[in-house]
């Protein structure tokens, strides 16, 4: 849980420090990015623009003066050199974060989740090995799910590109932290949405894709009997659980699940997004395969770890999240629909 001497906490601790984010102008960088410029730290940006992923200028909205911005890909040597040389700590959020176009693109994928990854570390390790280096991996690292809630002792059996690449990074993650002694944290996050998220597409962020829906009353397409159990996890409390762990020394070296720790069936968060935004019509339709086969059962999140060790816990319900993600792209629709 932030509260307030928590937040005192991290501004006493981030104030001053440099900061960088990559993928820093999408959801959860841009968000995070917001809270370090609160807590008065130096904040560098590296984002590669690429599409359809979720870099907007917009997110940086009221702080574009008080950040300094690069449009660089993590994958150049040369640029993640020269940057990662003063940082004291590196928020590694960039990311190719469809998992069904790793499918199609396999090479791609591995290139910025597992290369570009590891660039970023080896630049860490040559020329900066005390920087905290943190990595944003995901719950579909564990494939098919055998019992809920998830720990991190669940075994490992990722079923798309997208989820073996994030796996094979998170062991890179732990090797520079064994061997090299870099100070590395690892994160396995859940279904995340909120503010500042791309609103394009439904290649991931599915609540906020519903959210555009309903917003212009189209079908809210359900694959199947939408009964699979999804655990949701606003961006607020996801920024917050990064930043505890930045300034916590004994998270390093560690694995954390992170999630609301709540499970709700598919079509309750839809037909909350109908009943939020006061439109969009519920429809069920058959599973298209290449949905199907990638599909890995109910997931709930274990956050006591995570909690215990943080002393963290999430603050946002998921209505209240859909409530206040729905009212902020009424306001600002033009940027991003
Ligand atoms: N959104 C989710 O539900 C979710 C769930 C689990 C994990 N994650 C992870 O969290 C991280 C942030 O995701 P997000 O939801 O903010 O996505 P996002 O698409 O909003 O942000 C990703 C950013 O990375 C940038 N990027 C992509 N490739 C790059 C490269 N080679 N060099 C520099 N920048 C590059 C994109 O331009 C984009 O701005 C990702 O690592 C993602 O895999 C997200």
């Amino acid at each position: 849980m932030i509260d307030s001497g928590q937040a005192l906490g991290l501004e006493q601790k981030l104030s001053g420090k440099h900061v960088m984010i990559t993928g820093g102008l999408g959801m959860l960088g841009s968000t995070m990015a917001h809270q370090l410029v609160k807590c008065k730290a130096k904040v560098t940006i590296v984002d590669a623009c690429i599409e359809p992923y979720g870099a907007n200028m917009f997110n940086l909205e009221g702080i574009r003066d008080q950040i300094d911005l690069n449009i660089t890909d993590i994958r150049d040597k040369e640029a993640i050199k020269v940057l990662v040389k003063d940082k004291d700590i590196i928020f590694n959020f960039a990311a190719q974060v469809s998992h069904n176009d790793s499918i199609d693109d396999p090479f791609l994928d591995a290139d910025i989740n597992y290369i570009g990854h590891l660039n970023v570390l080896e630049n860490v390790r040559k020329f900066n090995p005390k920087a905290k280096v943190l990595f944003s991996g995901s719950r579909l690292q564990f494939g098919p799910i055998e019992s809920i809630p998830v720990d991190e002792d669940h075994p490992l059996r990722p079923k798309t590109p997208y989820a073996f690449n994030k796996t094979v990074a998170e062991s890179m993650y732990l090797f520079y932290y064994e061997v090299h002694g870099i100070p590395c944290i690892v994160f396995r996050i859940a279904n995340t949405y909120g503010i500042r998220c791309q609103m394009r597409h439904s290649k991931y962020s599915i609540v906020n894709y519903f959210i555009r829906q309903a917003m212009e009353d189209k079908p809210l397409t359900i694959f199947g009997d939408g009964k699979q159990l999804r655990d949701y996890i606003y961006v607020d409390d996801l920024v917050n659980v990064f930043l505890l762990a930045s300034i916590i020394d004994e998270a390093e070296g560690r694995v954390f699940n992170v999630g609301g720790g709540i499970g709700t069936r598919f079509k309750d968060m839809m037909n909350m997004v109908a009943e939020v935004v006061g439109k969009g019509e519920v429809v069920h339709v058959p599973w298209p395969d290449n949905y199907l086969n990638v599909e890995t059962g109910d997931y709930v999140t274990d956050i006591s770890k995570v909690s215990t060790m943080l002393g963290w816990r999430p603050l946002v319900g998921l209505r209240e999240g859909i409530e206040m993600t729905h009212a902020y792209y009424e306001k600002y629709r033009t940027y991003y629909f």
